[in-house]
């Protein structure tokens, strides 16, 4: 099997920090949450913030099985205050786009330099990222109905307590 080029490599180191910043950020954006006794919504961000510590891990693995330099890099600076609920989930939902954009970036790159495993690997990554961003549009959406009202965030709160129930 070919050697990743180095330029390919470092984006997919870039990419293991990437998710790990979505991990921490999804995490302190559950704390939030649960400050504010929105407990369905801090745990469905809680499992996020753990997805993507395994977005991370199949970055890893994936140069690791491939003898290739793991290269972690700083995190970025965490945010730990939104302007409301609703804030939260609009920066989540950025979030997603951004690594959506980070993804198609990498797979472009892959495909250029015929790197068939990484490609292949990313398909995967292509598909959860059209998952991620429907799941953060629809409760997006969501707010939209309830207009400030605490009884419609309560419904909401209940139905990211079934996870994914959006
Ligand atoms: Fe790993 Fe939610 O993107």
């Amino acid at each position: 099997m070919t050697e990743i080029p180095a330029p390919l490599l470092d984006l997919c180191n870039e990419q293991i920090v990437h998710e790990l910043h979505a991990s921490h950020l999804y995490l302190s954006m559950a704390a939030y949450l649960n400050e504010r006794g929105l407990y369905g919504c801090a745990e469905f961000m809680r499992e996020q913030s753990e997805e993507e510590r395994e977005h991370a891990m199949k970055f890893y693995d994936h140069l690791v099985d491939r003898d290739a330099r793991v290269d972690i890099g700083a995190l970025a600076d965490t945010p730990s205050e939104w302007d409301s609920v609703q804030g939260v989930f609009r920066e989540a939902y950025q979030h997603e786009q951004t690594v959506t954009d980070q993804i198609e970036r990498i797979y472009d790159q892959a495909e250029e330099e015929g790197d068939r495993p990484l490609a292949n690997m990313l398909d995967w990554f292509v598909d959860e990222q059209v998952e991620e961003e429907r799941t953060f549009r629809r409760i997006l959406g969501l707010f939209k109905f309830i207009d400030d009202d605490p009884a419609g965030l309560l419904e909401i709160d209940e139905r990211l307590a079934e996870r994914g129930e959006a």
